[in-house]
């Protein structure tokens, strides 16, 4: 039996070097795996916990799509859709809200993070909250369940939010009897933490990111940024510390990989490995890039694709939602 893999991307801002490293890569690998039916989808209802400007949102929204279409994302191989057009993910979304404790919901990472960093600059704890960041586990929960998920793809920050998935089914299961199957999280291997331009982790939060798809002078703009130390050019560098090198690894092939880390060791300039490294990103990016903005020129495109991908997610989450809604004495 072919195991259903699912992840979201909540659009909520542009998307970078770092997300298609550390999420969307992995993700597509998992995608070619025979043994997975992959479902993708463009998490928009999450979005809009923060994006409440409606160009914005719905720019963001395409945007999401057309990074997984650019970068290879098979549509006919894929439940590839739009969270918004599945309304029955909503639907759940209340009945699981019905069956989880507001504890659960305090202990949540993303709504602790806030409260405290409220706390600490002497603000109201809820300061900032909507009611839809905080029960944000809840509909995720939903997005997982529905689908019948058994894998979930995902980076460390969001275990959590699988475990919460899992405590949800486990109480709505223990009153009506077996109906959702507990979902795995699956680390994403690979997935390693890309470094942004000050070293630190590559993160929206510390405006240190490259965006995915930056037209190229902008791209070796952001590339002359990177911090580097003031050794000469001839001196030997270590590529394990260096930023440079670690973006270099990751979108170079292995052998140049080898063959950079050597140069390292023996001495090269900051400004032709930067140069290098714009080079072999430049290389992998030209072609997504084009594709990418093709389609956010045509978003009907995008629009058909979605729809047909929410009609296959329908053909699951219809009948589920029908059995779930008739155990609990609902008429169906
Ligand atoms: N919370 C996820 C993130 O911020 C996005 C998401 C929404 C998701 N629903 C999901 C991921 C379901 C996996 C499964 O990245």
């Amino acid at each position: 039996m072919k195991k259903t893999i699912l992840t979201g991307i909540k659009p909520t801002g542009q998307i970078h070097l770092g997300n298609y490293i550390g999420a969307i890569r992995p993700a597509l690998d998992l995608a070619q795996e025979p043994s997975y039916v992959p479902a993708y989808f463009v998490a928009d209802y999450h979005g809009l916990t923060k994006i409440h400007d409606p160009n914005e949102f719905r720019g963001l929204s395409y945007g999401i799509a057309a990074t997984w279409l650019a970068l290879g994302l098979d549509p006919d191989r894929t439940i590839f859709y739009r969270q918004s057009d599945v309304p029955e993910v909503f639907e759940l979304n209340w009945i699981l809200a019905c069956f989880t404790s507001k504890g659960l919901m305090n202990r949540a990472h993303a709504y602790k993070s806030m409260v405290d960093s409220n706390e600490q600059m002497n603000r109201e704890s809820n300061f900032g909250v909507n009611m839809g960041l905080f029960t944000y586990p809840i509909l995720m929960a939903a997005d997982i369940l529905m689908l019948k998920t058994e894998v979930v793809p995902v980076g460390k920050d969001q275990i959590q939010h699988v475990e919460i998935a899992r405590d949800i089914a486990e109480s709505f299961n223990h009153v009506y009897g077996d109906t959702f199957s507990l979902p795995d999280y699956k680390i994403q291997e690979g997935g390693s933490v890309l470094p942004g331009l000050d070293g630190r982790k590559m993160s929206k939060s510390y405006h240190n990111t490259i965006p995915l798809f930056e037209e190229p002078k902008k791209l070796q703009k952001l590339i002359n940024k990177i911090k580097t130390d003031s050794l000469p050019p001839e001196a030997p560098k270590d590529p394990d510390s260096s930023i440079i090198f670690t973006l270099y690894e990751a979108f170079a092939q292995p052998i140049e990989g080898t063959q950079m880390r050597e140069q390292f060791l023996q001495g090269i300039s900051w400004g032709e490995a930067k140069t290098e490294l714009f080079n072999v990103m430049n290389r992998f990016l030209e072609e997504p890039r084009e594709k990418y903005n093709e389609l956010m020129e045509k978003p009907m495109i995008l629009d058909e694709i979605l729809k047909e991908g929410a009609e296959k997610a329908s053909g699951i989450s219809a009948p589920f939602l029908k059995e779930i809604k008739g155990k609990m004495g609902f008429r169906v």
